[in-house]
């Protein structure tokens, strides 16, 4: 998919962050980062990736770019998307249509489209998902191939960091201990998290109408009773310009919830993700979907 230009009108997600305690090894460990400039951090979920990484665009000796590729807990933009842009931020993303890291074919394929732009701008850094055993250390060292970083700093325990490691030319790699100020977050914490992205990103969001779109892949059939796609909604170019939520269609438009795009709509992309409308309006993104839901 052409991904050169793009002005995305989703938004981060304005996140309160807690404030940061740096362990002694992290504080080298952030001196030593803070020159290079392709930055790749890995580690297990609740290790402190995110957190490391806050702390090192506070040291970064210039503005620091992010490529976030985790598609569950956002550091920047709407779940179930790899964004790229500053730790404040969002400037462009791809819509992978999982909030799931197991999509590794399309993280991948946005880790390389995202680090290209990233390099051109600058010094970056690369936030990934915690799932870093079996099939996640494939999609790690698929990451590490796409995003050739010239720093890999690795956080909590990873026993499969040494194919990353081969993955990414053999580049310097630092370990760091998990953070003792890390906590763990629980499910219903990590499902509030992904619903707090996603109304963030739906904010402003108005029922459109939308003509002469193509849907792809192709809407449910048949349409389901309660659950409704996301979507992306994405350009002539296929750039992904927002997220919404696909109320339905007819042989005319696809009706969609989503903040006005900046540019005419081509495409209407889905992937595996619902909501489901609210009684007081907006949507909901669903956790679990019922069978009942869903089209046969
Ligand atoms: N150095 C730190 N100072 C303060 N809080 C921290 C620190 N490291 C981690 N935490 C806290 O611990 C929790 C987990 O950390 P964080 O979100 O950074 O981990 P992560 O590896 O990015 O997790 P995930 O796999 O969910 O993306 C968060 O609530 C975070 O605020
Ligand atoms: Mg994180």
């Amino acid at each position: 998919m052409p991904v050169s230009t793009f002005t995305a009108s989703a938004r981060s997600k304005g996140m309160d962050w807690p404030e940061l305690h740096l362990p002694e090894d992290w504080r080298g460990a952030l001196q030593s980062a803070a020159g290079r400039k392709r930055i790749l951090v890995l580690g297990p979920t609740d290790a402190g990736k995110t957190s490391f990484i806050r702390a090192l665009a506070a040291v970064a000796p210039e503005p620091l770019g992010l490529v976030d590729l985790d598609p569950g807990q956002k550091m920047l933009g709407p779940p179930g998307t790899a964004g790229l842009g500053s730790i404040e931020h969002l400037c462009r993303f791809i819509f992978v249509g999982s909030t799931s890291a197991s999509n590794l074919g399309g993280i991948g394929r946005a880790a390389a489209a995202l680090a290209a732009d990233a390099a051109r701008a600058g010094a970056f850094v690369v936030n990934t998902a915690g799932f870093v055993v079996g099939l996640g250390a494939r999609l790690q060292a698929i990451t590490a191939k796409a995003v050739q970083p010239d720093l890999l700093v690795e956080i909590g325990v990873n026993p499969t960091v040494d194919p990353i490691v081969a993955a990414s030319g053999e580049v310097p790699l630092i370990r760091l201990g998990r953070s003792p100020a890390a906590r763990r977050k629980s499910p219903a914490a990590r499902a509030a998290l992904r619903q707090q992205a996603f109304a963030a990103a739906l904010s402003g969001a108005e029922p459109l109408r939308l003509r002469q779109v193509v849907f792809h892949p192709g809407p449910p059939l048949p349409w389901p009773t309660t659950a409704r796609p996301v979507c992306a909604l994405a350009d002539d170019d296929g750039t992904d310009m927002c997220v919404g939520v696909c109320a339905g269609f007819d042989e005319e438009a696809a009706f969609v919830d989503a903040p006005p795009p900046p540019r005419p709509v081509r495409l209407v992309r889905l992937g595996k993700m619902w909501a489901e409308p609210q009684p007081a309006g907006g949507w909901r993104l669903l956790e679990k979907l019922h069978p009942s839901w869903l089209p046969a």
